[in-house]
């Protein structure tokens, strides 16, 4: 079963309420978010391997580490997990990034792919799925078995707020991907929103309604 690993550290709870907060404006909605997700690529990457290199300080030869030949993908789920990549961005600049857009059918209520672009060597990648919100996990669920179709094999997911039904399912639908969330709420309402959650995460990282 897929670990479910929650954030607690008080720098990522407390940009989380400035998140949560409705007078948050779109600048700085964007602007935390940044930070936040910079905090979680922390915690994400905790397990890469590292292996030795020799080096010269300026005193002396040495060994020392550095991350073993990790080829990552960073893919946010279109739109709000654009709003996720910059922060990842900033601990793996080398990173290969990724795209998937998906919407549901209004009448069959199933997700259909509108875009996906992988790395080309997606099979070969670590992949980090981002999106702010996992709610009943429709979205992450149908989004990773795309980029599983595409012949990606080591996904990991990394969301700012979920709830326990959004985890329950992701992990049973996707028992090898392991959740990152800065935060778990309380509940899902009867529009499928969050409790308390933040809102829309799309409309307030881009100003629409
Ligand atoms: C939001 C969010 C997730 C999805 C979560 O996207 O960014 O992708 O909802 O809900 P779920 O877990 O119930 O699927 P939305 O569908 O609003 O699209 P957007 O990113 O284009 O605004
Ligand atoms: N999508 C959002 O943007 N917010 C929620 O609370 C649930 C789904």
């Amino acid at each position: 079963m897929a670990k479910v690993i929650e954030m607690n550290h008080p720098l990522i709870q407390h940009k989380v309420t400035i998140l949560r907060d409705k007078n948050t404006g779109t600048k700085e909605f964007r602007e935390v978010a940044t930070e936040i997700a910079t905090l979680m690529a922390y915690e994400v990457t905790r397990d890469f391997p590292l292996e030795e290199v020799e080096i010269e300080t300026p005193i002396c030869k040495t060994k020392s580490k550095v991350i073993a030949g990790k080829k990552v993908g960073i893919v946010p789920i279109l739109r709000a997990g654009l709003g996720m990549v910059d922060g990842f961005m900033n601990l793996i600049p080398s990173a290969k990034i990724g795209h998937v857009g998906l919407y549901r059918d209004p009448e069959t209520l199933q997700p259909v792919e509108y875009y996906c672009k992988m790395p080309t060597d997606v099979e070969q990648r670590e992949i980090i799925v981002v999106d702010p919100m996992l709610a009943t996990g429709g979205s992450a669920i149908a989004a990773i078995q795309f980029i599983k179709d595409r012949g990606a094999k080591q996904i990991k997911f990394a969301c700012l707020i979920s709830c326990p039904e959004g985890i329950k399912a992701l992990q049973e639908a996707h028992p090898d991907v392991d959740i990152y969330v800065a935060v778990i709420d309380e509940k899902l309402n009867d529009h499928a929103y969050i409790i308390p959650g933040l809102g829309d995460a799309g409309d307030r990282l881009f100003g629409t309604k």
